[in-house]
Formats: C-alpha cells, structure tokens, sequence
C-alpha cells in the first residue's frame, strides 16, 4: 500500500498533512510512505526528518502520486495533477466542494475516491477526525494575537505607580469552536470578553468561560440550530433585532472577532458600516469569516484595512498562520479517519461506515455526496 503527502501549492498554505509521529502511525498500519520534497518545509518539518521517521522523499508530485492507493493533502490535488493519480485512489483533503464545483468534477473524472474532511460527522466517535475542529481551535486563538498584535493598547488591567490601565474590552461573534477558543484566549490576556450567537446553547459555554453573554433570544432561536449543531440562517426581522444588539454593545468594545459561519452559506454580516462608525479610534476587528464573504461589511481576503479609525484584519487561512501545531493536529486527524479502514495491511474501506458515507465525495467517476447533489 503506497500513500502519498504531497506538498501544498495553494497561495497562504503553509501546513502538510503528515508529521514525523504520524508518518510512524501510518507504517505501523503497514503504509510505504512518500513525500513530495519540500512538503514540510514551511511548517518547520524537513525532509530529513520524514525521511528518518521511515518515508521516501519523492522528487515531485508526478512521483509521489505515482501508484499511490492513498493520498494525504491538507487542501487537495488541483484538479490537473487528478490524472496523475491511480484511478480508484483514496483522497483525505479539505475540498471547500460547494466551491470548487471543477475541482470536484475532476477528481470524478479521474476516478478518485475523493474524501471532504469537512464532511465527516460531527459525532461523538468522529471527534478525533474532526478537522474542522482541530483548525478552528487555533484559528480562535491566533486572531486573538493578530488582534493584540494591531491594537495600540495592552489588554490586561495594569495598576502601576504612573497610573491604571483600564482591560480591553473583546467581544467575540459567533461562539462556536474558534469563537470559545478566542473568549479562553482573550480571557487569559486579562481582557473583559462578551460574545454572541444564535443559538442558546452557546450561552451556558461562553460563561463557563467567564465572558457574558449577549444574544436576542425569541422563538426563532429555538430552533436556531441544526440536529448537527450548526446555525440556520436567521430570518430578516431576527436579523434587524441582532442587528440594534450588536451596535449597542459594539460601540462599547475595543476589540471584535467575528467567527460567525453557516454551513454551506455566506457568512452573516454582523458588523455594518454604521456600527464601524462607533467604534471608539484604535479599535480593531479581526474577521475570521472572511474567506465565506465575511462577517464585517469591509473586510478585505488577505488584507488589513483601516475605516474610521478602525482596523479591520483579514488574514486569509489563519490555522496555516500556526502551521506547525496546525499540520500536527491535522495529520492526527487523518490518522484517525483511515485506521478503522486497513486490516492486515490492506486498505479495506467500508462504505456502510456513517463517516465515510457522509464525508466521500467522489467514487466511480461519479460525485456521490448527497449534501453536494442537494446543492447543486
Ligand atoms: P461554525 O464554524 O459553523 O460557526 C461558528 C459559530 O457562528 C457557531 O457557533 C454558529 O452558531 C455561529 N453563528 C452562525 N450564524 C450566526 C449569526 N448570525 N450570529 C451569531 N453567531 C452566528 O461552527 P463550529 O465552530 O463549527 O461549531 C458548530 C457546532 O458544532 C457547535 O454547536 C459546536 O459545539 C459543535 N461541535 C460539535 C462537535 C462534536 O460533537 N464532535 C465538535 C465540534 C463542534
């Protein structure tokens, strides 16, 4: 069984889908690793050390490709490296499919088994495959930093002999995985953290992470969210009601960090150009939804940009901004998601698997995901 980690070529990708450790997982599940030269390099992982944790270092992707039954990226094979590939290849990547509707059809066409990481169940057995997740968590944390990084004030208390300095206030939008991890991140800095979301059960976690919570809550919140966890889209008169509570409590705040996503969707515009308006000068918002359209009106992909004094950060691909502990907790997950399907050193998918089931997406030459045929 030959499984290929090929290094990334996306602009901003900075992770690889393999580690060391796990490259020592996958030939003890009885793997021949290659790697493409060079896929480490910018998460601080060199050749040398895939090579001495037991992997063969391929020149190119034509060769590591070459034969591979499996295939580990972080954002997949563009679609004119898919006829490199064996037909019937196995595939583990975060594929953004509602998007990259060629992307998708290329990999059909070459006969893939194309895997949607992003897919994979949120159940209680599949936390360990949850990329989603695991990238999330560091998103949440290092837009805390990146906000730090562009505000001009400290964010703890300081009592000193030339005076006090007030806490920043963080207020914290959407309180999913990047959202808590944010409000933990910004409450150990010594900030005062708010948050907001839909759905109520949001509520009972933001204070047990001492931030207060701020929602409008009727009986369209009830049902705000999925039978999966995730938002629904709000209705318009819901939205205007969100709407008067985020400008009252925006206006108040230093920092913002917007993380409000719903699946398969544009993100929700939580921050209008009026709110901008006042906001105090200095204030900085860091939009984490900003590659799904973005949750701030004027947030720019990849840019920090500045309106009414206030600075909008909009780095594209923030868990790549951590690339290390990123490609580690990612390749975890991969780990995770194929074990179950090698027996004896033989890659033995089972299909009937709920996993598997909700998270392929290509098979046969056809695109068999059902959330993606529901789309299109
Ligand atoms: P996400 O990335 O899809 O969205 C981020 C947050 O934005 C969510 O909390 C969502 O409710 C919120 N949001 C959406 N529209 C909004 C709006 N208009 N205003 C304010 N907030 C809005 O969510 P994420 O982080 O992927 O988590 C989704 C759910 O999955 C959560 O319930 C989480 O607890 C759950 N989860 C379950 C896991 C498991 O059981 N294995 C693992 C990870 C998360």
């Amino acid at each position: 069984m030959k499984l290929a980690v090929v290094r990334e070529k996306r602009e901003a990708e900075k992770r690889v889908a393999a580690t060391p450790e796990t490259i020592k997982k996958l030939k003890g599940l009885g793997f021949d690793v290659h790697v493409e030269a060079g896929a480490g390099q910018s998460a601080s992982i060199p050749d040398d050390a895939f090579k001495e944790a037991g992997a063969t270092i391929s020149a190119d992707i034509g060769s590591a490709l070459d034969g591979a039954d499996v295939i580990f990226s972080v954002q997949g094979i563009e679609a004119d490296d898919a006829a490199k590939a064996k037909k019937g290849a196995l595939q583990l990547a975060v594929l953004n499919p509602f998007v990259e509707k060629d992307r998708v059809k290329a990999y059909a066409d070459a006969g893939l088994m194309a895997v949607a990481m992003e897919f994979v169940p949120r159940i209680t057995r599949a936390q360990s495959m949850d990329v989603l997740s695991s990238q999330s968590n560091l998103a949440g944390y290092k837009a805390v930093l990146d906000a730090a990084a562009e505000f001009s004030r400290a964010f703890p208390m300081m009592m000193t002999a030339a005076g006090t300095v007030a806490p920043a206030k963080v207020m914290v939008m959407g309180a999913g995985v990047a959202g808590l991890q944010a409000i933990a991140t910004a409450k150990r800095l010594g900030a005062v953290v708010s948050a907001t979301d839909v759905r109520p059960a949001a509520k009972e976690q933001v204070e047990s992470l001492g931030g207060t919570f701020v929602m409008v809550e009727d009986e369209e919140t009830a049902a705000a969210e999925t039978s999966g966890g995730y938002a629904k889209e709000m209705s318009d008169d819901y939205k205007a009601k969100q709407a008067a509570l985020i400008a009252e409590t925006l206006a108040k705040q230093d920092i913002a960090i917007t993380t409000a996503l719903i699946p398969g969707r544009p993100a929700p515009k939580l921050i209008t150009e009026e709110m901008l308006k006042t906001m105090k000068p200095g204030s900085v918002i860091v939009d984490l939804a900003v590659e799904m359209g973005g949750n701030c009106a004027l947030s720019k992909p990849g840019e920090i940009v500045e309106a009414h004094g206030v600075k909008i950060v909009g780095h594209l691909n923030v868990p790549s901004r951590l690339a290390t502990d990123a490609s580690a907790l990612y390749a975890r997950n991969l780990v995770h998601y194929i074990t179950p399907h090698v027996k004896e050193g033989a890659l033995e998918i089972d299909f009937e698997d709920e996993v598997v089931a909700e998270s392929l997406i290509t098979k046969d030459g056809a695109v068999v995901s059902e959330r993606l045929q529901e789309a299109s």
